[in-house]
């Protein structure tokens, strides 16, 4: 069994950070979700430190889409993080836990005027998509008599090594501008009235356990700038995205670390920047390794049935927890409260889901399982709560984070009522 360093077990219980996580769910109820504050702070203190040790000026943008609760983003900010917002939910949200307008970008490829008004009126800068996009920008900021800073998102046809569907650079992605497009993209942009092309953006994909792609990524957002230098734009910024993985399989995962991540990308930025003779800050927005391992997700099993395999039916599903369902994701599973009991016989966790699919965890050898024991799900805290529906009509759980003895809820369980409070009955029914 390897654990990482904020989950020990003691007296055969599984603890996190301070606290021991049977204690939590009596204490807050399962489903869980609980958070081990100084995770967040140490990861962000290891990836921004990697990079720094290179160069001064870098920005690290937190992918908010990862685990957008308030308190999580508070303590991002209080580190001095910055983020990337893909909706005007997270510009708000990003904004209430006080990160400053500058150190955000608006990200996505299907903006509304809405969002573009909102980007304007807050002094946002906006990854911008497409053409059409820079021209209702360009018009958005003209009417308030405004100039918007900007980075085009590049699509750099990087293929890798990762699911396909979080794999978002390929030349078939909806993401982006074609790199072949991008020099007239930023001739338009030069042309646009209210439109300052600042920087240039790039994200090739999420839960990447290589960090070559990464290389290839910078070579081409350095070959482009200096295309653009030739055209007359000055980039403030090279923004180079997230996307470095995780080992969600501890045992057999080989995963880069910030350092070799740091190692991988920053000398092809400086040199290129050296030869450009430029020094533009450089941005990065990490959302996973920032947050993923802080979070266990606590599930209690219901019942345990032997069928052709035998099923440990949990109260957690793929409402709570979609990864596993959507991207046939691993994540380890312990029993929390046996965690030195011996492993006896594989169980499939299955969450209370009506659909086959509802599986968190597929033949996992574990102790004698029983109703009322908990199963603690690893690696939680990135796309999971963020993902969460209300299914089934399932209110969803309560969120804790801890911070050293402190254990206190940053998001309490949805009720019965928080399902049908915005229903509304249309008047011919009434
Ligand atoms: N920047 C942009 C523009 C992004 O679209 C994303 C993630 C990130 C940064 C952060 O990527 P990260 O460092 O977290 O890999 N739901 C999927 C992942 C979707 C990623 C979406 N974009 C999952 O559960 O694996």
């Amino acid at each position: 069994m390897i654990l990482p360093p904020h989950l020990t077990v003691r007296g055969g219980h599984l603890r996190i950070g301070e606290h021991d996580t049977v204690e939590l769910a009596e204490r807050f109820g399962t489903p869980l979700y609980v958070t081990d504050e100084m995770r967040i702070r140490k990861n962000f203190k290891r990836l921004s430190g990697a990079l720094n040790d290179y160069y001064p000026d870098i920005r690290v943008l937190y992918a908010a889409k990862a685990n957008g609760n308030l308190a999580i983003l508070r303590v991002l900010a209080s580190m001095g993080a910055g983020a990337d917002v893909f909706s005007a939910g997270e510009v708000t949200l990003a904004l209430a836990a006080g990160m400053r307008p500058e150190s955000l970008l608006f990200n996505g490829s299907s903006k509304s005027p809405s969002d573009l008004a909102l980007a304007v009126e807050k002094g946002v800068r906006v990854s911008v998509d497409s053409l059409d996009e820079l021209r209702q920008l360009d018009r958005a900021a003209g009417a308030v008599g405004k100039t918007v800073d900007i980075a085009f998102r590049v699509n750099p046809e990087i293929t890798v090594p990762t699911h396909p569907k979080i794999a978002t650079g390929l030349a078939t992605s909806k993401f982006g501008i074609p790199a072949g497009d991008i020099l007239d993209a930023y001739h338009q942009a030069l042309a646009a009235e209210h439109i300052n092309p600042a920087g240039i953006h790039c994200h090739i994909g999420s839960q990447i356990l290589d960090v070559e792609p990464f290389a290839r990524e910078v070579d081409v957002l350095i070959d482009l700038t200096g295309d653009l230098i030739d055209i007359g734009v000055d980039l403030a910024f090279i923004d180079i995205g997230g996307g470095l993985g995780i080992p969600y399989r501890r045992e057999t995962d080989f995963a880069p670390t910030p350092e070799e991540y740091a190692g991988a990308v920053m000398p092809v930025f400086l040199n290129g920047i050296r030869e450009l003779g430029i020094a533009p800050e450089l941005w990065v927005e990490p959302g996973r390794w920032l947050v993923a391992d802080s979070t266990i997700l606590l599930t209690r099993v219901n019942s345990v049935k032997a069928a052709h395999k035998t099923f440990a039916n949990v109260d957690a599903g793929f409402n709570l927890l979609i990864r596993p369902a959507m991207y046939d994701s691993y994540h380890e599973v312990f029993a929390a409260n046996k965690m030195d009991a011996c492993l006896e016989r594989e169980y499939s966790i299955a969450g209370p889901i009506c659909e086959t699919g509802d599986i968190l965890a597929e033949d996992r050898l574990l102790p004698d399982l029983a109703a009322g024991d908990i199963i603690a799900v690893l690696d939680a805290g990135a796309y999971g709560f963020a993902m969460s529906s209300q299914y089934n009509s399932r209110p969803r759980c309560a969120e804790v984070i801890l911070s050293g003895e402190n254990a206190g809820l940053m998001r309490r369980a949805e009720t019965i009522d928080d399902l049908t409070a915005p229903m509304e009955i249309p008047p011919w029914q009434a």
